[in-house]
């Protein structure tokens, strides 16, 4: 079969630039390789900037994010005993975020693209792009046990991190940066409300803690632990223990505690492939660049992938000109580098390395105590957690 723009991938890179490319007119096929439970279930990112909300706004796709998302006005970091808030409106000139679940948004574009099209085929695993360098690119892929081929006349890899859609371009077209951490996230959920309104970023003796929420009544938190670390071999008690030390500070209160529904522990790396085009096969999202999670951009940059290149095919199919098509690349990697810069920023000022020295932690707590003192670096900070406008 054929179509304009074929989508590999239905995380959310691949379901929002579906949505924004039907809503243009602009035909296109998504294909994934899960099923659709797998993709709906998948635990992963909770934090919206405004202009990924302004995104889904935009698609049609935010009537739920709308009623039941949550509106955060700022962060608290805790360090040294101490706990600092940083108000994002005021240092930002309005900007705010939102926590509202990967998970939900996905099961929101999957609801509307099942109801308006355009075509999603779950369990339909691409295994190679060719003709990438032709102007009739071609996706392989098996669907219920066949082989199929779908003609494009462009593709996008939404494939993620293990993509294979990368794979179309020659290795030595493509350039990848990349930084691995010496420790990873132990992240669970539990059925307890949130302690605060806010989430809470904390430096510790013991390693970096962050306490998060996915909605009133469940709270979402997270662990600095060791690379390996089984999620298994720790009990609750432990784990409401150690986040309670770590999320200490003069004033606070502990967490409420409650069943925990769901535990895993994620590495953490920095990478980007440059450029995120060959040919007419282009990358976005986590097939393009991965951060460390700290600060919540890997959804965010996905987003603004994919609202850039939705613009460059509205582009296209109205002038004929692929002007924005040839500058996607250049025109992501700016943000998608910022994005970069302050998630390696923000993982390595609040986490412990097991390698680090005393003189190390001194520069770390010298770097919060500025942004707790200077409207300067509380500025910064805010205006790269809040997210920067897609250009
Ligand atoms: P993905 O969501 O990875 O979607 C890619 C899709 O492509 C998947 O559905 C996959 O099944 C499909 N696919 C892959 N290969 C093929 C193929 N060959 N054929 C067909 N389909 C294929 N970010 C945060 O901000 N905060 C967090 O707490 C956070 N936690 C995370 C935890 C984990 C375990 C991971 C992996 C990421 C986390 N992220 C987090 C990052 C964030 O979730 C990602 O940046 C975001 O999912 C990127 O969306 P995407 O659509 O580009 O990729
Ligand atoms: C969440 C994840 C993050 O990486 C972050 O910085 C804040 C919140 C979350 O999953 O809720």
């Amino acid at each position: 079969s054929r179509t304009r723009v074929g989508i590999v991938g239905a995380g959310p890179a691949g379901l929002l630039l579906a949505r924004q490319l039907h809503r243009q007119g602009i035909d296109c096929v998504v294909l994934e390789s899960r099923d659709r439970a797998y993709v709906e279930q998948r635990q992963r990112a909770g934090i919206l900037e405004q202009g990924t909300v302004d995104a889904l706004l935009e698609a049609g796709a935010a009537d739920r994010l709308q009623r039941e998302g949550l509106p955060h006005d700022g962060i608290e970091l805790r360090f040294a005993g101490r706990a600092h808030r940083v108000d994002f409106p005021s240092l930002t000139g309005g900007r705010r975020v939102w926590v509202y679940a990967q998970t939900e948004v996905v099961k929101d574009l999957i609801a509307l693209q099942l109801q308006e099209g355009p075509p999603l085929l779950f369990e339909a695993q691409a295994h190679a792009v060719e003709g990438a360098d032709t102007d009739t690119p071609v996706i392989r892929y098996t669907h219920a046990g066949r082989e199929h081929t779908l003609t494009c006349d462009w593709v996008v890899g939404c494939d993620g991190y293990h993509g294979v859609t990368r794979r179309a371009a020659p290795e030595r077209t493509l350039s990848t940066y990349e930084r691995v951490y010496p420790y990873s996230w132990f992240g669970i959920l539990a059925d307890a409300p949130p302690a605060y309104d806010e989430l809470i970023y904390a430096h510790s003796g013991r390693g970096f803690a962050l306490a998060s929420m996915r909605s009133p009544q469940v709270s979402r938190l997270y662990l600095q632990v060791p690379n390996g670390t089984d999620p298994d071999g720790w009990s609750d008690e432990r784990i409401w223990d150690e986040l309670d030390t770590r999320l200490a500070a003069a004033g606070t209160r502990p967490l409420n505690r409650g069943p925990i529904t769901a535990r895993s522990v994620l590495p953490m790396r920095s990478s980007v492939t440059e450029p995120m085009r060959y040919g007419r096969v282009l990358l976005a999202g986590d097939a393009a660049h991965i951060v460390p999670p700290t600060g919540a951009k890997g959804l965010n940059l996905a987003a603004a992938d994919v609202t850039v290149l939705a613009r460059a095919f509205g582009h296209l199919a109205a002038t004929g000109s692929t002007d924005l098509l040839d500058a996607y690349s250049d025109t992501c990697l700016r943000r998608v580098w910022r994005a970069e810069h302050f998630s390696w920023f923000m993982t390595t000022t609040l986490h412990t390395d097991p390698a680090q020295s005393p003189f190390d932690t001194r520069l770390q707590l010298s770097q919060l105590d500025r942004v707790a003192t200077s409207p300067h670096a509380a500025a910064e900070l805010a205006a790269n957690y809040a997210g920067l406008p897609v250009g």
